[in-house]
């Protein structure tokens, strides 16, 4: 909806939304959600299927022309395609996508297709089958690739595939990661560690920085910046010279990117979110279980937007640049897996 423009204090337009489906998950990544257990959200807390469309066509009337489904495990939560269907319908929305683990992809990709997904990101940091089991705790490599396969068979291109490169874990694997992405005809995003939530065990040290993996795929790989996807996707593209696909990159911690966020997030249990760094959200759910009509729903995500004024990751680039250094646990926030990546 291009002529609607919802600015927040830094002339930021409302423009994406992350909605968590669900903060359960099959994987307890060790850089997301190490622990096997948490407070997740009671069943009857989380939104249901009409819920979260009634908020999404709120959304949408506001400017947003993208949704991701995320989470947790999106493809943990029951008949998650009939949702994609509900969303798919809605006017205005011009992309619709989803970020997995990819472990349940295999037998899902085709009723996801089917239903109106536009695009999919795979998470997968390693093509090692027992650092595979290292880092997610729970998982098989196998399935994932599977589920790659099954996504490519069902036209669901072009894919992208998320690894977090983490120093002294993976960044040995840098470019066979890129090599698998070229090979298969799949659009890397290398992510840079990050200190999401504070359960995992983030250390400045450990993010392997966009600019050191970019010099070691250029050296083998050389590649031409094209810039960000629409001027305000997280990850820089580059393509290869030799013609043969591209990569993203994404430089959470080094290269912030606050200045051009334009996304919202909806945590499962319905609070609005307006940082990846946030320590608190609004509450819609309850607003909306309470009676709450669209007009006044729809003025409480204005106003919140209005008023975001968030730029975390500027902050703690510039905290972690300074002589006073930067605490990551100094600052209560919400965890990855309750917020949706
Ligand atoms: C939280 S997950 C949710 C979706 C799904 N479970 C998945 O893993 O793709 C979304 C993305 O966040 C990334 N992520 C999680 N923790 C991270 C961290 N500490 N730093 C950087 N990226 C992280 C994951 O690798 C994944 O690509
Ligand atoms: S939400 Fe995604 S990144 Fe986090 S533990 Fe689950 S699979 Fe791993």
């Amino acid at each position: 909806m291009a002529d609607v423009n919802v600015t927040d204090t830094l002339k930021r337009p409302l423009r994406g939304l992350r909605i968590s489906v669900t903060d359960r998950c099959n994987f307890r990544c060790t850089y997301c959600m190490p622990f096997d257990e948490y407070q997740w959200v009671e069943r009857a807390e989380a939104l249901s299927f009409a819920e979260i469309e009634r908020l999404a066509r709120l959304f949408v009337a506001l400017g947003v022309g993208q949704i991701r489904l995320t989470g947790g495990e999106p493809l943990v939560r029951r008949s998650l395609p009939t949702l994609v269907a509900q969303l798919h319908a809605i006017e205005g929305l011009r992309n619709l996508s989803l970020t997995t683990n990819g472990a349940l992809l295999a037998e899902q990709a085709g009723p996801l297709k089917a239903a109106g997904l536009d695009r999919i990101n795979v998470s997968l940091d390693t093509l090692q089958p027992e650092r595979f089991r290292k880092i997610t705790q729970r998982g098989e490599l196998q399935p994932v690739l599977e589920g790659l396969a099954a996504a490519n068979a069902v036209g669901m291109g072009p894919i992208k595939v998320n690894a977090v490169i983490i120093r002294g874990f993976n960044d040995d694997e840098l470019l066979d990661l890129v090599e698998f992405g070229r090979t298969h005809g799949f659009e890397m995003r290398l992510i840079e560690y990050m200190d999401v939530g504070n359960a995992s065990g983030w250390t400045p040290d450990k993010t392997f920085s966009k600019r050191e993996m970019l010099e070691i795929i250029h050296a083998r790989y050389p590649v031409r910046e094209v810039g960000r996807a629409a001027g305000s996707a997280p990850a820089v593209d580059y393509e290869f010279l030799d013609g043969k696909g591209q990569l993203g990159i994404i430089g959470s911690v080094t290269e912030p990117f606050c200045s051009s966020c334009t996304r919202a997030r909806l945590t499962a249990d319905g609070k609005l979110i307006t940082c990846l760094f946030a320590e608190t959200g609004v509450d819609l759910k309850s607003k909306m279980r309470k009676g709450a009509s669209d007009e006044e729903l729809q003025e409480i995500i204005r106003t919140v937007w209005i008023e975001r004024g968030d730029r975390y990751s500027d902050l703690r680039w510039e905290r972690l640049k300074s002589a006073a250094g930067y605490e990551p646990r100094a600052h209560k926030k919400i965890e990855m897996i309750t917020l949706g990546g």
